[in-house]
């Protein structure tokens, strides 16, 4: 799919008023009607439009944390251990997440300074709705950090793996990502010392696992191109962050990352789920692939960001169609 810049946008713009002004002259002719005649009729219709769409809104008022639900894309305004997805049990056929951390980030509404055994049990919890939700030949794809560094040394990354088998999921493999992200360290433990020096690896891992079968039950159509294939198989991916800044949210990651995994492990039109959905960037690789994708996230600013982001991708997705 092709990106516009603000430029090509701006001129695409132009050039779409133009063409409308150009259709409606055009129409006014044949018709024999003025001007201001079509240009109404116009309006009355969008204006009847809106009411349907209007209307198609009462029927989620069962369902008042579905906040955005267009194009094959929902997203819910909860907390993910309470939302309500029965409706999807057993058909979900990629996870793509990454939980909170359990550092200290400041993530407004989540408290993300949980004792390790809190913070165990919580991800425990997460994993057990997550699993009831998969199809049989479901996959998880879950980017953790490889160990806690602050208040402690944890690996969190070792726990998350048994925790996720205690719950019933298969270990498939693990990618390691390398974020390129070497800023200077002080943390050195001991300087020059062997008394007691700190390790720490400048990565984060994609852990895979699955449900009950790995090999997918039904083939369809992939949409991966064959050197991606090879490059990806590679279980060391190298490519940047995403900047907090720029996306407004503490610790996004770039849409890369869903990218690789949606178009290496799901067909076309598979239904992926992001629990923890932040600014929303699975939920934009999703839509961008051609699936479909379910989104769940607790904090109302991050909700305002990823409904920011998604409407902003329809309309250039609508602009691109014209
Ligand atoms: C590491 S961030 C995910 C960032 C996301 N991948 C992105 O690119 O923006 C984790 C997110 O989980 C949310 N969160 C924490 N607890 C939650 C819960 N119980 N249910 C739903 N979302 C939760 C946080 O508000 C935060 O936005």
């Amino acid at each position: 799919m092709k990106y516009l810049t603000d430029s090509q946008l701006k001129e695409l713009k132009i050039r779409l008023k133009w063409g409308i002004f150009e259709r409606i002259k055009e129409i006014s002719q044949i018709e024999g009607k003025s001007f201001n005649f079509i240009i109404n009729e116009l309006l009355s219709k969008i204006l009847e439009n809106i009411a349907v769409q209007n209307n198609s809104k009462d029927l989620f008022k069962e369902k008042p944390n579905l906040v955005f639900n267009k194009e094959n894309i929902q997203l819910y305004h909860n907390d993910y251990l309470k939302v309500d997805l029965s409706e999807f049990s057993g058909k979900i056929n990629l996870l793509i997440t990454s939980p909170p951390y359990n550092l200290g980030i400041d993530y407004g509404k989540h408290d993300d300074t949980l004792s390790y055994e809190e913070y165990l049990d919580f991800t425990e919890k997460w994993l057990q709705k997550s699993y009831e939700l998969m199809a049989d030949d479901g996959r998880i794809c879950v980017n953790i950090p490889l160990d806690k560094n602050k208040n402690g040394l944890k690996p969190i990354y070792a726990d998350f793996v048994e925790i996720a088998k205690k719950v019933g999921f298969k270990y498939q493999s693990t990618i390691v990502w390398n974020e390129q992200n070497i800023s200077r360290r002080t943390a050195w433990g001991s300087w020059l010392s062997a008394s007691a020096p700190y390790v720490i690896a400048p990565v984060e891992m994609i852990v895979v696992m699955y449900k009950k079968y790995w090999k997918r039950l039904k083939k369809s159509e992939s949409t991966i191109e064959k050197d991606e294939f090879v490059e990806w198989t590679n279980g060391v991916w190298t490519f940047p962050g995403e900047s907090k800044k720029r996306i407004g949210h503490p610790a996004p990651f770039p849409t890369e990352l869903p990218r690789r995994c949606i178009r290496l492990f799901s067909f076309k039109n598979d239904l992926i789920l992001d629990p923890f959905a932040g600014s929303g960037t699975t939920l934009v690789s999703a839509f961008q692939e051609c699936r479909k994708v379910i989104g769940v996230e607790i904090d109302e600013n991050y909700i305002r960001i990823a409904i920011d982001r998604l409407n902003k991708l329809l309309q250039r997705q609508q602009i691109l169609n014209f």
